[in-house]
């Protein structure tokens, strides 16, 4: 009888994820389901089997394709989040193919009252969450059909929050935005609705309801604001959530995807390392913190303490990003850490490059660990997280790069996702500390 029910309900289930996503993995019915976890929820790749919002030639691109994709959408985002350090606004130009940059981990929110699903980005270095609206115009997928909900309501020019949105204009009553993403112009009304992550419903959360995009390099179902800055989803639901979440980012060809992010300082591991998190007035979406060293294998490289230090004028130091995908180190510390790989490896071994890559090998890697050395806390990572190895040719490459030569982005290094994924990131505001500890999560 039992086991009868359980074929039923997974029956029901499949049926589900192959309405919802043309899906024949049984794994993605998970991240399909209705979270019934109170703070726990699913993550997975944007690219991953389970997505639907996968690109249609995700899987048909060559391994060499997909990494210089990859690639050129860090291009995009690093200059991105320049224009937050500069306090510029320039529109990130796109170069050669079409381009996306677009944060690479979606979760499922339910947006709205009766609840709608949108399948939302995660950012962690962007406060402001935007999501797609009925009559927009260029968005490309499922929209928020406001006038189906019960709970939405513009937010007036009067109301102080109007004030933190970008570039608002309140010509009419309404406060409206206009702001640029991924090199997409992205415009609309500042709004306020119900929003749940996980079981428990954050009411009047204010969004950006999106009635125009041009351009098409933007996450198709919104953006979710895990930045620390005011307007973030962080801060808006500080009360519920306490200003603490974790993720564990899964692999990106993972079909197996035990990614997730949680929410709040319950369940999080309580034996954890942690280095403390650094606060940048200027610059304060960010999680700053105080990277002082790398180990390749077991030798400290010789890194000058000028390229990795905090200042919050200039918005020079280390920040952990989801949205970027390879590690980028300030020009003199990458050098230095990839000449001292090129060493490990032998002087009569042939280097390549790939892309951007520039230090890549057809023979086997010896190097076993490379550490990251934070202020209190080292992070060694295993080859996966500093790898990138094709599985088409025997080429593999060191998976890092240096930091664009552009006078802005030279002085920030950014921890990206590769060097993250199957790490559980702790980011815990009230105690101003960021915890790293292995975790298998696809
Ligand atoms: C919100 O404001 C926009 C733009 O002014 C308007 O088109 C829309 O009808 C408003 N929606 C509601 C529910 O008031
Ligand atoms: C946003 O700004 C751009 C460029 O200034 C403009 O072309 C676009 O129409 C604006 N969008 C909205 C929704 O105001
Ligand atoms: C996926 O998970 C299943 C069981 O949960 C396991 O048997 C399988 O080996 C996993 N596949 C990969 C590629 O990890
Ligand atoms: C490297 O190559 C040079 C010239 O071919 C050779 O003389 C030298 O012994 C090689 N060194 C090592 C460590 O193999
Ligand atoms: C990190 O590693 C360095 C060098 O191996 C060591 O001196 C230091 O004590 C370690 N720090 C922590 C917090 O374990």
């Amino acid at each position: 009888m039992e086991g009868s029910i359980n074929i039923l309900s997974l029956s029901l289930l499949l049926i589900l994820s192959l309405a919802q996503g043309g899906l024949t993995n049984p794994n993605c019915a998970k991240f399909h389901q209705d979270n019934k976890d109170s703070s726990t929820l699913q993550v997975i790749h944007v690219d991953s089997p389970c997505s639907p919002l996968k690109q249609q030639n995700a899987h048909s691109l060559s391994w060499v394709d997909s990494v210089l994709q990859m690639q050129n959408k860090d291009t995009n985002r690093l200059l991105f989040l320049a224009s937050l350090v500069a306090g510029r606004s320039f529109v990130p130009i796109a170069s050669g193919r079409q381009i996306l940059q677009t944060p690479t981990y979606i979760v499922r929110a339910k947006i709205g009252t009766p609840p709608q699903t949108l399948l939302v980005a995660l950012d962690n270095s962007n406060d402001f969450s935007w999501f797609p609206c009925g009559g927009c115009v260029g968005c490309s997928s499922n929209v928020l059909s406001y006038d189906k909900s019960t709970t939405f309501s513009n937010v007036s020019c009067e109301r102080a929050s109007c004030s933190l949105v970008p570039k608002r204009d309140c010509d009419a009553a309404t406060c409206t935005f206009n702001l640029t993403y991924g090199g997409s112009s992205v415009g609309g009304t500042l709004s306020s609705e119900t929003l749940a992550l996980a079981t428990d419903p954050i009411p009047e959360f204010l969004f950006g309801c999106v009635k125009k995009i041009s351009g098409s390099n933007t996450p198709p179902q919104g953006l979710l604001g895990l930045g620390r800055g005011s307007l973030s989803f962080i801060s808006q639901s500080e009360s519920l959530y306490k200003s603490t979440f974790s993720y564990c980012l899964p692999s990106y060809k993972s079909p197996n995807f035990s990614g997730t992010l949680r929410l709040g300082p319950k369940g999080q591991p309580q034996r954890i390392k942690t280095t403390p998190l650094l606060r940048n007035p200027r610059r304060s979406s960010f999680y700053y913190v105080n990277l002082v060293a790398v180990k390749v294998g077991k030798r400290i490289v010789d890194i000058p303490p000028s390229a990795f230090a905090f200042n919050s004028n200039t918005g020079a130091g280390t920040i952990i990003d989801s949205g970027t995908v390879f590690t980028r180190l300030v020009e003199p510390a990458y050098t230095a850490v990839r000449n001292e790989f090129r060493r490990r490896m032998g002087r009569n071994t042939t280097v390549t490059s790939l892309g951007g890559f520039d230090t890549c090998y057809t023979v086997p890697i010896t190097i076993p660990t490379i550490t990251l050395m934070f202020a209190g806390m080292n992070v060694t990572l295993p080859q996966d997280n500093f790898l990138i190895k094709s599985s088409s040719s025997s080429t593999t490459c060191l998976a890092m790069a240096a930091s664009p030569a552009d006078p802005v982005n030279s002085v920030l290094n950014v921890i990206a996702s590769w060097q993250q994924q199957n790490h559980r990131i702790l980011f815990d505001v009230p105690n101003s500390r960021v915890g790293v500890a292995r975790e298998t999560c696809s």
